[in-house]
């Protein structure tokens, strides 16, 4: 019979740690989990979950067993050998990745000859050699270092955990680094085997090429708009080629999220750091902002002035399927109206909470008919699918104007048109 997975600690139990937890005990390994955060901990002891993720709250219930939270590292040391590092890494000020949080896992780890320090955070290229390091001048050499990106998107994570595109592992070729590749076996995911700085960049470089392909997609869009052809023929068309693929071509109001804005900064940092400038990052970045903005341009067009406007958000979350608010567009949208004069009206059905929390003067509804009710105009935010269950004609009736700006290309054109109101898309 083959002996059970070994246990594991995760410490950071957000988004990557909770899922990584939860996908763990799914191949069937106890798992210690350990976050400074004691309110999220009491939660979590009580079967709660803090975060929207689909399936997760079944696969901790399904998991109670093997799932240990404290805000204690003891009992996970004591248990454990790999401790999955899966604590925030936000940006700074200047757009380089905040390590406060790892470097205080690193100062917390005892001497030991048998623990070693998996990396889930994003880090910049070279934080692994600086964490090696700190345990050599610590007399710490014994805990060994492994980089293990993750590249779970929120809305599916626990799916991707269970089947992902690769597994990435960096490390000196030690214990440590074969332990790590072992418990991922079952998932039987290519494993790419490499040295700890070309681990830390394969995540970098991933999701700053996923976020230069959407920026250029909204190019594509804008030009679109300029020359009279439709940007969802074009990727259409671009993505069949595979050389190119159609993922992450999809023209919107720019990309948000607690990743791509602040990986690709990172990035860009790290570069500039080494002595490089990388000047399509930052084209990237100027792109993506100036996207998010374009919408008010699309609502002066018809309004003209925005002053003592009503418009509607539907939607707020940076994605469907989340309730995760870091960086959403909504929220320059719903500061960039307000600026401008507008009121505006908000509806989601799943992030109103950590919306609250980070907007002002925003007026919340419990329904996206309540938050269209009297509005002059709507913008479709976040590609939520209840909001193509609309009835538009009905829409129609409870808003004061006639203007859709569809932030996502998300509504049945026709279907908006014919019920009489003025469709504006994204590069169409
Ligand atoms: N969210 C994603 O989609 C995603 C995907 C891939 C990689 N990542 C990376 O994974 C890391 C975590 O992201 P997240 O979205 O899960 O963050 P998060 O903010 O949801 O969770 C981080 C958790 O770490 C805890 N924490 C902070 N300091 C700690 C400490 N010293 N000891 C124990 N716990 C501590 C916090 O209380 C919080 O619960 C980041 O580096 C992020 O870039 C995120």
């Amino acid at each position: 019979m083959a002996s059970a997975p070994q246990p594991i600690a995760v410490i950071g139990t957000g988004y990557v740690g909770l899922v990584t937890a939860a996908g763990f005990a799914e191949l069937g390994s106890e798992v210690w989990c350990v976050d400074v955060d004691a309110d999220k901990i009491e939660r979590l002891k009580r079967g709660e979950i803090p975060i929207y993720e689909p399936g997760l709250a079944e696969s901790v219930a399904r998991n109670a067993g093997r799932l240990h939270f404290s805000t204690e590292l003891s009992s996970a040391l004591e248990h454990a050998r790999l401790l999955f590092v899966a604590v925030g890494t936000p940006p700074t000020y200047s757009g380089d990745a905040d390590l406060s949080a790892v470097h205080a896992v690193v100062e917390s780890m005892p001497r030991s000859d048998h623990h070693a320090l998996v990396m889930k955070s994003t880090v910049p290229v070279g934080t692994g050699a600086s964490i090696k390091r700190i345990f050599s001048e610590h007399g710490k050499d014994g805990s060994a270092y492994v980089s293990c990106p993750e590249f779970l998107k929120e809305g599916s994570a626990l799916q991707d955990f269970l089947e992902p595109d690769r597994v990435v592992v960096g490390d000196d070729g030690n214990w440590a680094g074969d332990a790590v590749v072992e418990l991922y076996e079952p998932l039987n995911a290519p494993v790419v085997r490499t040295d700890i700085a070309s681990a830390e960049m394969v995540k970098l470089a991933a999701n700053a090429f996923l976020a230069t392909k959407i920026s250029f997609i909204n190019e594509i869009a804008n030009v679109c708009e300029e020359t009279g052809a439709d940007v969802l023929e074009v990727a259409r068309g671009m993505g069949l080629d595979q050389r190119i693929g159609g993922h992450f071509l999809k023209p919107g109001i720019g990309f948000g999220g607690s990743c791509f804005p602040k990986d690709v900064s990172a990035l860009k940092q790290l570069a500039g750091n080494s002595g490089y400038h990388f000047q399509l990052l930052t084209a990237v970045i100027e792109v993506n902002e100036l996207q998010k903005r374009r919408v008010i341009g699309k609502l002066q067009k018809h309004l003209g002035t925005l002053v003592g406007r009503r418009v509607a958000l539907l939607g707020l979350a940076f994605k469907a399927n989340t309730d995760d608010m870091r960086e959403a567009s909504s929220l320059v949208l719903a500061a960039r109206l307000q600026a401008d004069g507008a009121t505006v009206t908000a509806y989601d059905p799943i992030a109103e909470d950590e919306a609250r929390k980070r907007m002002r003067g925003v007026q919340f509804a419990d329904s996206a008919l309540g938050a269209l009710e009297g509005a002059d105009a709507a913008i479709l935010v976040t590609e939520w699918p209840e909001f193509a269950e609309l009835d538009w004609s009905e829409v129609k009736q409870r808003m004061a104007g006639d203007l859709l700006v569809d932030g996502r290309n998300f509504a049945d054109r026709e279907a908006v048109q014919g019920a009489g109101f003025i469709y504006e898309g994204i590069g169409r």
